[in-house]
């Protein structure tokens, strides 16, 4: 059987797992700097999980500071074919609850500050395919990893990205409802755009903390809230890890694999000058 390497980008202490053998840990850099943090490697059954701490271990990184480029491509360079990102979200639905999964299928983009793309300032120019940002096969595997688990999760969604580091205001959390989003986070977007760009597949496991402010009844949200529930959701998105490990995908059956096989429009003359 083949190994499948799998990038897990998520919150520190995700790879505290059991289970996880020939662990591992990865300094590497990029022509885009430095990732957040070391990579740390580890294998369960036929699967190789490459962890990336988001905001590096401790939390030390604001979401419009990450450097996007580098996690991305330090986990392809690392051999990492696909990449599940795992993340903190808002709910914007009254039947979507703290401690629900997520597995949202599209995003809006609301940030203002943030590189996201590897086409940037060397002459090569670049436009992706990207109206479908997630990969159907690899939501589908974790779609099945949730059931296994018996987690509540919901699949398809979209996810409103902001910029933050502040939460939204009560008019901007009832705009977003009003456009129809699922979920609220700030990291998720700029890593989808990049990692179609890195031809990785690509599929983020939102994990429902609070329901941001629009919710008049509600506390509105606050780290003390998010951080409580991110605490016990810890437990669900190791528990899915460890059941997705055995489901994933071929990665050559993802459209992402070759997504810049179109998407440049430099004369290829011009590139290899
Ligand atoms: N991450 C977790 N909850 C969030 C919220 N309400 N808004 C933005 N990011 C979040």
């Amino acid at each position: 059987m083949t190994t499948r390497i799998v990038g897990v980008i998520g919150g520190s202490g995700l790879y505290e797992m059991d289970g996880l053998v020939d662990r591992g840990e990865h300094r590497v850099s990029t022509t885009f700097g430095d990732p957040s943090d070391v990579v740390i490697a580890g294998t369960l059954g036929e699967t190789r999980l490459l962890f990336l701490p988001r905001h590096g271990r401790g939390h030390r990184i604001p979401p419009h500071r990450i450097n996007y480029r580098a996690n991305l491509l330090a986990l392809k360079q690392l051999g990492a074919e696909q990449v599940i990102s795992i993340s903190a979200v808002g709910s914007m639905q009254e039947d979507i609850h703290p401690g629900d999964v997520v597995l949202v299928d599209q995003f809006i983009d609301r940030t203002r500050s943030r590189p996201t793309t590897y086409f940037d300032d060397d002459g090569v120019v670049a436009h992706v395919e990207f109206a479908d940002p997630i990969d159907a096969a690899l939501q589908d595997a974790l779609y099945r990893a949730a059931l296994e688990v018996g987690v509540r999760a919901r699949r398809g969604g979209t996810y409103v990205c902001i910029e933050g580091p502040q939460f939204s205001t009560r008019a901007e959390s009832d705009l977003y409802r009003s456009w129809g989003t699922t979920v609220i986070g700030m990291t998720n977007l700029p890593e989808a755009r990049l990692a179609r760009e890195a031809e990785l597949p690509y599929a983020t496991v939102a994990l429902v903390t609070d329901y941001d402010c629009w919710r008049r009844e509600e506390a509105a949200v606050s780290v003390d809230a998010v951080l409580a529930v991110l605490k016990k959701n810890v437990g669900t998105a190791q528990a899915m890890l460890r059941a997705v490990a055995s489901k994933i995908p071929d990665p050559a059956q993802s459209p992402a694999t070759n997504a810049m096989r179109h998407a440049l429009i430099t004369p290829p003359s011009h590139i290899s000058a």
